[in-house]
C-alpha cells in the first residue's frame, strides 16, 4: 500500500538514482529476522536449510549493504553481487532504464562493485541465507583466475557461492560459457574453495543453444557444481512497447519469462534432475514461482518485479506458493519439484546422499 503510494515519486527518479537511495535507506534498518521456516516452504539444497524458496537474485545488493533487512521482507535467501576482486566502476552512465510499459528492465551497468574486501567486513555479520555471487574484472588479464580468488575470498562468508559467467554486460564474458573455458574455470574455481567450504552454483545465461546445454550441464556435473541458476539477463529482445527497449544490455522483468521458463525445462531435461536448478527470469508472482518449481526448480529468485510490485512482493509469493502446494496436496515444497518434469528427481535423492 505504502509502496503504491510512493511509487510515482520513486519512478520519477532517474532508475540508478531510485536504487541507490533504496539500497541506502535499507542500509540503515536494522537487522530484520529472516522468515520462519514453515513445514511445507522449507527446502534443504545444496545441503543448506533455506527457510522458503523465494530469493532476491544477484544485482539488486551488489555491494552487501542491505542483506540484513531483506529475510525481514520475506525473502528466504539473498544473493549479494557480483563482487569483483577490484572494485570497478563499470560502464558510463545512464545504464540501467525501467522499461514500465513492458514490467521489464535493461541494465548495462557492467559490474559496477566496490570489490570483494569491503564487501567481506559486512558479510561477516550476516544472518539468514546469503549467497555470494562472483565475477571478473573487465581488465583482469586472467579472468579465470579473478574466479579463484573470489572463491578463496568470499567462501568463508557466504552460505553459498554462485560462478557468474553470464552477464551480457563485461565484454567476452560469456565464452566463459564455452565447454572447454568452462571446464577449466570450473576445476580451478573449485579447487581454490577452502576445505569444508559452501555450496557452489552456477549462474547461465537464457541465449544458450541445445547443444550449449547439454555440455554446460555435462561439464557442471563432472566437476561437481552444486546448482544451476538459470538464468541471468537476455540480450535478445522479444517485441518491446516501451521506447527503452533498443537500449544495449540485459533485458529482465517479464519479457523474460518465457524464455527463462524455457531454459528451465531444457536444463532440467539435460541434467535428468541429477543438479537442483535455480529459476530466475520474470517471476512475478506464486504463480511463476509455483510453475518454475514444478518445472524442475529447487529455489527461485527475483529482481526486477521488485521495481513495479514494491518490497512486499517476496512475503507475497511465499503466501502464495504455500496455497498453491496446499491445493495440489504437496507436503512440501521439495515435493512439487519438477512435479512437470516427467523423469524421477534424482537431485532428490543425491541430496539426501550428501
Ligand atoms: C541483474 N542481474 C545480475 N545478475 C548477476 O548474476 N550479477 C549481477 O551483478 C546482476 N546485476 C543485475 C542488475 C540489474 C539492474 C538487474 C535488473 C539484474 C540479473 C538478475 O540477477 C536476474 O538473473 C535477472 O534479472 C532475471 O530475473 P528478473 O529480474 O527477471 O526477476
Amino acid at each position: 500500500m505504502l509502496f503504491r503510494l510512493a511509487r510515482p515519486f520513486i519512478h520519477a527518479l532517474d532508475a540508478e538514482r531510485a536504487h541507490a537511495l533504496t539500497i541506502a535507506a535499507l542500509a540503515r534498518l536494522p537487522a530484520l529476522p529472516a522468515p520462519r521456516a514453515t513445514k511445507r516452504l522449507a527446502i534443504r539444497v545444496a545441503g543448506i536449510d533455506f527457510p522458503n524458496p523465494v530469493g532476491l537474485a544477484a544485482g539488486f545488493d551488489k555491494d552487501a549493504r542491505a542483506f540484513h533487512a531483506l529475510g525481514g521482507f520475506g525473502f528466504g535467501f539473498v544473493e549479494v553481487g557480483t563482487l569483483t576482486p577490484l572494485a570497478q566502476a563499470g560502464n558510463a552512465r545512464p545504464r540501467l532504464f525501467r522499461l514500465a510499459e513492458d514490467r521489464a528492465v535493461v541494465n548495462r551497468l557492467g559490474f559496477n562493485n566496490g570489490g570483494q574486501a569491503a564487501a567481506l567486513t559486512r558479510l561477516e555479520r550476516r544472518r539468514g541465507i546469503v549467497g555470494a555471487n562472483i565475477g571478473a574484472n573487465k581488465d583482469a588479464a586472467d579472468r579465470i583466475a579473478d574466479y579463484a580468488v573470489g572463491v578463496a575470498a568470499t567462501a568463508p562468508h557466504a552460505d553459498y557461492l554462485t560462478i557468474n559467467v553470464s552477464s551480457p554486460n563485461t565484454p567476452g564474458l560469456r565464452a566463459l560459457q564455452d565447454a572447454a573455458a568452462l571446464d577449466e574455470l570450473l576445476a580451478r574455481a573449485i579447487a581454490a574453495r577452502p576445505a569444508n567450504g559452501p555450496p557452489i552454483f552456477l549462474k547461465v545465461a537464457p541465449d544458450l543453444e541445445l547443444a550449449d546445454i547439454d555440455a554446460i550441464a555435462r561439464v557442471a556435473i563432472e566437476r561437481g557444481v552444486d546448482a544451476l541458476i538459470v538464468a541471468n539477463t537476455t540480450v535478445s529482445r522479444p517485441p518491446l512497447a516501451s521506447r527503452f527497449g533498443g537500449e544495449a544490455g540485459g533485458l529482465s522483468g517479464a519479457p523474460l519469462r518465457p524464455l527463462a521458463l524455457a531454459r528451465l525445462r531444457d536444463f532440467r531435461a539435460a541434467t535428468g534432475g541429477a543438479l537442483p536448478l535455480v529459476a530466475a527470469g520474470g517471476i512475478g508472482s506464486a504463480a511463476d514461482a509455483y510453475a518454475r518449481i514444478r518445472s524442475g526448480a529447487s529455489l527461485v529468485q527475483l529482481y526486477s518485479a521488485l521495481v513495479y510490485e514494491g518490497p512486499g512482493l517476496a512475503r507475497r509469493i511465499a503466501r502464495g506458493l504455500d496455497r498453491l502446494l496446499a491445493r495440489d496436496g504437496f507436503a512440501t515444497v521439495a515435493d512439487a519439484v519438477g512435479a512437470d518434469a516427467g523423469r524421477p528427481n534424482v537431485g532428490d535423492k543425491l541430496e539426501s546422499a550428501r
